[in-house]
């Protein structure tokens, strides 16, 4: 019934592997493309930190969607393609060596002692809270002068510890957490309430 022959086996099995790389090969492709800022994906590119982001729900996706609007500048500056990047990148190294994910999560890595920070831009506390607290007139400016003085600014039971940041340090990592908000997390975390608390 079968046929014995062995070239008949080896052709199958070098076919079926030439399609499978084949596929994985655009699989591979088509992955990086979405992950990669500007990409076309689900990761805008750096210099998004130059417009508004909000956060909307989205009834046919049932999640909270990430919308990016018009120009509404960071620090009052308007950052080019090489300039958003740079700062973004000196942001993550930032939030690299004082190892930020030892209490909070980024993008599904890290833990959960403190609170996700995958979209901390959009926390409504910054305008609610912080803002009148440092005295601030921009939401940037007050995370600034949280992530400088923590200790000076608490609003939960547990207290982030001064890790000495410098002003550009902390500059940094504010542009990295705006860029991040406005990425498309399929509503991740789930549970992050973009709602004015009742
Ligand atoms: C030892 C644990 C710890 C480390 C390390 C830590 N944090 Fe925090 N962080 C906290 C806690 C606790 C809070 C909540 C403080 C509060 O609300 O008063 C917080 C709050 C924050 C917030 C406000 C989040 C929000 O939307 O409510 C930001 C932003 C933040 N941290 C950034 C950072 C960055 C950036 C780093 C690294 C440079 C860092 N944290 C390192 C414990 C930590």
């Amino acid at each position: 019934m079968y046929t014995k022959d062995p070239a008949f086996w080896r052709a199958g099995a070098i076919s079926a592997t030439l399609v499978m790389l084949v596929i994985l090969g655009f699989l591979s492709a088509n992955s990086l493309a979405v992950i990669t800022a500007g990409g076309g994906g689900h990761v805008p590119p750096y210099t998004v930190i130059n417009h508004q982001i909000s956060y909307q729900y989205d009834p046919e996706k049932d999640q909270d969607m990430p919308v990016i609007g018009g120009e509404q500048l960071l620090f009052g500056k308007r950052y080019d393609a090489a300039q958003a990047s740079a700062l973004i990148g000196q942001g993550k190294l930032v939030i690299q060596s004082r190892a930020c994910i030892d209490c909070h999560t980024f993008l599904g890595n890290g833990a959960y002692y403190a609170p996700d920070l995958t979209k901390s831009w959009l926390d409504p506390a910054w305008k609610a809270q912080w803002m009148p607290m440092t005295q601030s007139k921009t939401k940037e400016e007050a995370m600034v002068k949280f992530l400088m003085h923590p200790e000076r600014y608490p609003t939960w039971s547990r207290e982030m510890p001064n890790l000495q940041l410098s002003q550009s340090s902390a500059e940094a990592v504010v542009a990295y957490l705006k860029w991040l908000s406005s990425i498309n997390t399929n509503g991740f975390p789930a549970n992050f309430n973009n709602a004015p608390q009742q």
